[in-house]
């Protein structure tokens, strides 16, 4: 099979390397990829969600499924331009329609599907311009912090968590005027949930699903958990408490409905699931779902999946994933992400990236994520650089050679999280 992934993050590098490993693959292409997966693919240098371009790379290189990394692609309806084009409408696009995109598009139709379906998820209300008042005395009604979501894609900036009534009624009002210009005409207001994250992922072909390793990731910049949000600073998987009478609970009273809600409601939706969970007292309840792969969560999950990937994407397909089998990897593995200093403010881009191949030689598995190819060198080309994933008996085992490995890597202003899994 000739297949095309989109995208360029170390998601992508990491779903890249497990689906080289399939011996269904005759050639892998990504666009457009990035420095690391050139090394188990050939990259093509076009945007994620360039439609038209894409549809003439399919085409010309006889494309017989196409995987797609990033939301962005599925919320514009790439899903949707190939069922209505005559020449592509037999090529599978693994992701939903974009009416089922709307998972992630917007918190708003999220957080209705939610409700309509019995899911547990924080109480909320959902505020327009139109409807402000009720909106300031909603936040009334709630203890703080506060949590304001805006309902549009804000490239994971779009949340905001604020300690004072105060701070929450100004904030409201400047993300109505245009804080994130379209994306927060609407903003969703929430119930502060306190508890432990996790990321829960299913592959569904829209009537059974599997669900994956799941893992937990490390969004802020500092150690212990401090400082401003990033893409995400490492990822171990499994996670201590999701142990099977937790997943049960999932399984029973989220991904089930989730399922058969999207049947019920017509949503065409075949691809994976991203259930961002959060543990409320030994209660699984839903942040946010992401219509993909979790980033840098994929880093340690596609380690953690025996089986051909390509066999399970191509029950997707066919509408008969029931039929195929999932095996897991018994051990943990882990992520820590190599990141430019200063990031997630300013940092400067360019400089070279040493000690790639004594860390895979140490037994790591380096993805890349944000580096490019100059002059013959890699290079750094972006905030997150580089993914160094490691398996490990445990967790910290995993742990200690990512780090060993994490110092073999060398480029200009390095810097990397040392806790990654010290809450667990
Ligand atoms: P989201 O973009 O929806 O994932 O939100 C970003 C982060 O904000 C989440 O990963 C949580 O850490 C936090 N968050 C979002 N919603 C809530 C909530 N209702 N209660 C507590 N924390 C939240
Ligand atoms: N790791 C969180 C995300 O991919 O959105």
């Amino acid at each position: 099979m000739k297949l095309l992934l989109l995208g360029s993050g170390g998601r992508e590098h990491a779903l890249a390397w497990k689906i080289a490993q399939s011996p269904k693959i005759e050639k892998l292409y990504i666009a457009p990829g990035n420095a690391g997966t050139s090394e188990v693919g050939e990259n093509i240098a076009i945007k994620a969600d360039d439609f038209e371009a894409i549809r003439q790379t399919v085409l010309e290189k006889g494309i017989d499924m196409v995987v797609v990394g990033p939301e962005d692609p599925l919320v514009k309806g790439i899903y949707d331009y190939f069922k209505q084009d005559e020449a592509l409408n037999k090529i599978p696009v693994i992701g939903p329609s974009k009416a089922g995109a709307v998972l992630e598009g917007s918190k708003e139709f999220a957080k209705g599907f939610m409700q309509r379906h019995g899911i547990p998820t924080a109480g909320y209300k959902s505020i327009t311009a139109d409807n402000l008042e009720e909106g300031l005395a909603y936040l009334k009604t709630l203890q703080a912090p506060y949590v304001l979501k805006a309902d549009g894609l804000c490239a994971g900036k779009g949340v905001l968590i604020l300690p004072t009534l105060e701070e929450a009624q100004k904030e409201l009002k400047e993300m109505l005027g245009g804080m994130f210009g379209k994306a927060s005409a609407t903003v969703v207001i929430e119930e502060f949930l306190s508890g432990i994250e996790c990321s829960v992922f299913v592959l569904t072909d829209g009537k059974s699903y599997k669900i994956l390793p799941e893992a937990k990731d490390y969004k802020r910049i500092g150690e212990g958990d401090t400082g401003l949000n990033t893409g995400g600073m490492g990822s171990i998987s499994p996670v201590p408490f999701a142990d099977a009478a937790w997943m049960k609970k999932v399984e029973d009273r989220i991904i089930r409905p989730t399922i058969e809600g999207l049947a019920e409601e017509n949503i065409d939706y075949k691809g994976f699931i991203f259930f961002g969970l959060i543990n409320v007292k030994g209660n699984p309840m839903v942040i946010e779902y992401n219509v993909r792969m979790g980033d840098p969560e994929t880093e340690s999950v596609m380690l953690r999946i025996k089986s051909d990937l390509v066999d399970l994407l191509e029950g997707v397909a066919e509408g008969n994933l029931a039929e195929r089998v999932l095996e897991t990897d018994p051990r943990s593995a882990v992520c820590v992400m190599l990141v430019s200093g200063g990031y997630p403010e300013t940092y400067e881009k360019g400089f070279p990236i040493t000690g790639i191949e004594e860390a895979r030689n140490a037994g790591s598995i380096v993805f890349h994520a944000g580096t490019a190819c100059k002059e013959g060198q890699t290079v750094t080309a972006g905030g997150r650089v580089i993914a160094v994933s490691s398996y490990g008996k445990d967790k910290k085992e995993a742990l200690a050679t990512s780090f060993a490995n994490a110092k073999k890597i060398e480029f200009n202003k390095k810097y990397f999280r040392s806790d990654i899994g010290f809450d667990l």
